[in-house]
C-alpha cells in the first residue's frame, strides 16, 4: 500500500475510510453513523455507537486469549522495582478499583482527578474511571498545588486519586501535602482523596475525607464496563493556551479508540504482543495515548517507567530498559536525547546493551534538531522518526507512516500529514501559500478521529481558539511550511506557548504570576533558545517607579513564585530588569517581537510601535544576557 493512496482516500472518503477503521474493534453496538454533526455544528465521529474504552482495552484481550501476555511492565530505578502485570491481571486490578470508585459513588459522567507519579496504578485508575463510564482528568505530578486547584475547579471532580509521593530521581516528593492544600485552595469542594501509600514516604490521612489504595482494594468488588455513547467523553486534559487558565480538551470515547488502534499499526508498525514504549508521563497527551490507551487496544505490552533518561542511574537507562524487556519501538521526546547525548557524547554505554529487538526510535513532542536526529540515528543505527502532535489531537498530525510507507526521511521535517488530516499553510488572510513559504499551519476540517470538539466547559473558547482565525480550519498555532515534495516542517509555536524539556507551558501565565510581584510594574516572559531543553522561559521585568530591589533578589523571588504558583516543571531561572519594552502606542507589549529577537529571526518592527528605539534597546539587552539564539 502506498502512502499516498491511504492519504488521498482519507480525505477524499472520509466517511468510508474511517468506518472501515472503526472495524477493528470490539464495540457493544457498532456505529451506524460514522460523521454527524453535534449541537455545536461540529463534526463528530462514530457518536451513536455503543462502547467502553476500557472493554476495547482490557476485557477484549482477555476474551480473545491475550490473557496471559504481559500488558504492563513497570520498571522504577527510583525505586528498585520491577513489576509484570497480563492482560488479566490488569483487568482484575481494574475491575476491582473500578468498584472502590464506584463505592465513592463514582457514575458514568462523573470527573475523577489523577494526581499521581509515574506508577502501575496511576493507569489502574484511569482505566478504572473508564470502565464506569466516568471521566478521568490527570494533572502531572510535577504542577504545583495551585496548579491543581485550577482544575479541581475547572473539572468538579467528586474524587480525587493520589500517591503519598513521587520520586524525582533521588528527591522525594510529598504529593499529600500538595493535594491538601490544592482542596483548601479550590472551591469546588473534593469529598473523597483516595490514596497509595508509597514506603518511601507514607502520608498522614485525615479520617473523614482519605482512603488507602490497598484497604479499600482488598474487600472491593470487581465491576463490569459501562456502557457509553461513543461521543461520550473519555477524558479531560488539561493543556496550556495564551492565557493563564488552562483548557480542558476533552477527548470522546469511540473516535479516540478508532484512531489510535489505527496509529498502531500505520503510524508505529506494531503488531498485537509486541512491546511498545512511550518514554513520557501519564500527566501529558503522550502518556495518555501511548502508555496507556494505544499500546492496550492493540493488544501490545505497554512500559510504565519511572525514571529519567539519565542520573537513574545513568545515560544507558534507555538502553537497559529496551534490551531487558525486548521493546520493538521507543517513543520518547528530542530533549532525552539531548540529554543522554550531554552525558554520554560517544554514547559508549550503548555498547553495554543488545538493541537488536528495537526497530525504530519515535521522537516528538518539540520540534527535532537536525543534530539530536543525526546523533541518534548514527549511534543507534536505528531509523528515527519524528512526528507531530498536539494535546488537541492526541495522535500524529505529520509523521512517517512505518506501517505504510517508510518514506525518506528529510532531517527537521516530521515528513508528511498523516491519513485524515488535511494540512495546510496559510497566510495572515487564510490563503494557503506555495511550496517552501512559511505560514501558519491549519487543518482543514472537519478534523480526524481523536481530535477534541470542545474544550471542557467552554465551547465558545474551543471557538476562539481554534476556529475564528481561519474560517472552515482549525489552527494549530504552529507556524512552518510545506517543500516541494509534500514535507512538513514545523518551526515552532506562533502564540505564548513554549516547550521546555517537551512540557508545554504557557508564558502568558508565568507573566501573571510575575505581575503579581510589588516591584514588578510590567513584564513579558519569553522562550529562549536552551541546547538542552528547547526552550527555556526567560522573564523580562520593569520596576515600579521608586523599587529598591536588587535584580539578584528580584529574581529569586520571582523564580519562587513561578515554583510555587505553577511548579518546578515551568523551569523559570533567569529574569532580567529592562528600563522598558517595546510596545505598541495603546500600550500592547510586542510579545512576537521579543520572541523574533530571542529566536534570532528576521522581523519588521510594526508601525504602531510607541517608540522605535526600544527595539534596539531591548535586542542590546537581550545580547547581553546571551538570550539570542546563535
Ligand atoms: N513531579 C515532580 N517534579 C517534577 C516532575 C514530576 N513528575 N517532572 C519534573 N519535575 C521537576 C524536576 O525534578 C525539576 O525540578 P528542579 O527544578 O527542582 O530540578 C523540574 O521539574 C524541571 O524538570 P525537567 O525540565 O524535566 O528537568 P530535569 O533536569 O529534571 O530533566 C530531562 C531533564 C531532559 C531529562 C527531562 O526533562 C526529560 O526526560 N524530558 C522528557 C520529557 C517528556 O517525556 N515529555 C513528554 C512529551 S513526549
Ligand atoms: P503538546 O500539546 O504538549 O503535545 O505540545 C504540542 C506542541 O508541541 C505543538 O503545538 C508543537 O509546538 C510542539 N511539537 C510537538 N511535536 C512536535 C514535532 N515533532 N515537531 C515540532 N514541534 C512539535
Amino acid at each position: 500500500m502506498s502512502y499516498q493512496s491511504e492519504y488521498n482516500r482519507s480525505i477524499e472518503q472520509p466517511e468510508a475510510f474511517w468506518g472501515e477503521k472503526a472495524k477493528e474493534l470490539a464495540w457493544f453496538e457498532a456505529p451506524t453513523n460514522v460523521l454527524c454533526e453535534d449541537e455545536n455544528g461540529i463534526k463528530r465521529w462514530f457518536a451513536d455507537a455503543k462502547m467502553n474504552t476500557c472493554y476495547m482495552a482490557l476485557d477484549a484481550h482477555v476474551k480473545a486469549g491475550r490473557g496471559e501476555q504481559t500488558a504492563l511492565i513497570f520498571d522504577s530505578p527510583v525505586t528498585n522495582t520491577k513489576r509484570q502485570l497480563t492482560y488479566f491481571e490488569l483487568l482484575d486490578q481494574v475491575s476491582r478499583f473500578a468498584g472502590v470508585l464506584q463505592a465513592q459513588g463514582v457514575q458514568k459522567g462523573d470527573r475523577v482527578v489523577i494526581y499521581m507519579p509515574m506508577i502501575t496504578e496511576a493507569v489502574i485508575a484511569m482505566l478504572a474511571v473508564a470502565r464506569l463510564g466516568a471521566i478521568h482528568s490527570v494533572v502531572f505530578g510535577g504542577f504545583s498545588a495551585h496548579e491543581l486547584a485550577v482544575r479541581i475547579d475547572d473539572a468538579t471532580p467528586s474524587v480525587l486519586v493520589t500517591a503519598s509521593c513521587g520520586i524525582e530521581v533521588s528527591r522525594v516528593i510529598e504529593y499529600k501535602p500538595m493535594v491538601d492544600e490544592a482542596i483548601v485552595m479550590a472551591s469546588h469542594k473534593v469529598d473523597k482523596v483516595i490514596l497509595l501509600q508509597r514506603e518511601q514516604c507514607p502520608a498522614n490521612m485525615l479520617d473523614e475525607r482519605d482512603i488507602d489504595w490497598q484497604e479499600a482494594m482488598q474487600s472491593a468488588p470487581s465491576v463490569d464496563c459501562v456502557s457509553v455513547r461513543g461521543c461520550d467523553p473519555l477524558y479531560i486534559l488539561y493543556t496550556s493556551g495564551t492565557t493563564g487558565k488552562p483548557k480542558g480538551v476533552v477527548r470522546d470515547n469511540a473516535s479516540h479508540a478508532v484512531a489510535l488502534k489505527y496509529s498502531m499499526s500505520a503510524v508505529y508498525n506494531m503488531a498485537p504482543g509486541d512491546v511498545f514504549w512511550a518514554a513520557s508521563d501519564v500527566g501529558w497527551v503522550v502518556g495518555h495515548s501511548y502508555i496507556v490507551y494505544a499500546p492496550l487496544l492493540h493488544g501490545c505490552t505497554t512500559v510504565v517507567y519511572e525514571g529519567k533518561p539519565v542520573r537513574t542511574p545513568d545515560a544507558g537507562a534507555f538502553w537497559r530498559v529496551i534490551e531487558e524487556y525486548n521493546v520493538n519501538a521507543i517513543f520518547a521526546a528530542p530533549t532525552a536525547f539531548r540529554a543522554i547525548r550531554k552525558e554520554d557524547p560517544e554514547a559508549e554505554l550503548v555498547a553495554n546493551y543488545n538493541l537488536d529487538c528495537l526497530r525504530t526510535i519515535f521522537m516528538a513532542g518539540e520540534r527535532l534538531d537536525p543534530p539530536t536526529y543525526e546523533w541518534t540515528t548514527e549511534k543507534t543505527g536505528k531509523p528515527v522518526i519524528d512526528h507531530w502532535w498536539q494535546t488537541e489531537t492526541g495522535w500524529a498530525i505529520a509523521a512517517n507512516l512505518t506501517g505504510i510507507e517508510t518514506l525518506p526521511v528529510k532531517a527537521g521535517s516530521s515528513t508528511k500529514p498523516v491519513p485524515g488530516f488535511n494540512v495546510q499553510i496559510l497566510d495572515g488572510n487564510g490563503e494557503p501559500v506555495g511550496p517552501n513559504v512559511q505560514g501558519a499551519i491549519a487543518i482543514k476540517l472537519p478534523l480526524p478521529p481523536s481530535c477534541l470538539a470542545t474544550v471542557w466547559g467552554d465551547f465558545d473558547r474551543f471557538e476562539e481558539g481554534y476556529l475564528k482565525e481561519f474560517p472552515g480550519y482549525y489552527s494549530s498555532g504552529d507556524g512552518g511550511y510545506i517543500d516541494e515534495d509534500g514535507y512538513l516542517f514545523v518551526m515552532g509555536r506562533t502564540d505564548d506557548v513554549i516547550n521546555v524539556a517537551g512540557h508545554r507551558l504557557s508564558t502568558g501565565e508565568m507573566e501573571e504570576v510575575l505581575a503579581a510581584h510589588a516591584d514588578v510594574a510590567e513584564c513579558s516572559v519569553i522562550g529562549v533558545h536552551d541546547s538542552l531543553k528547547g526552550q527555556v522561559p526567560i522573564g523580562l521585568a520593569l520596576l515600579k517607579d521608586g523599587s529598591v530591589i536588587t535584580e539578584q533578589d528580584l529574581q529569586t523571588q520571582l523564580v519562587g513564585m513561578v515554583r510555587k504558583e505553577i511548579g518546578a516543571v515551568a523551569c523559570l531561572r533567569q529574569t532580567i530588569v529592562v528600563p522598558r519594552l517595546p510596545k505598541t502606542r495603546s500600550g500592547k507589549i510586542l510579545r512576537k517581537l521579543l520572541r523574533q529577537i530571542a529566536d534570532n529571526q528576521e522581523f519588521t518592527v510594526p508601525s504602531t510601535i510607541d517608540d522605535p528605539a526600544s527595539v534596539d534597546e531591548i535586542k542590546e539587552i537581550m545580547s547581553k544576557n546571551g538570550l539570542i539564539k546563535s
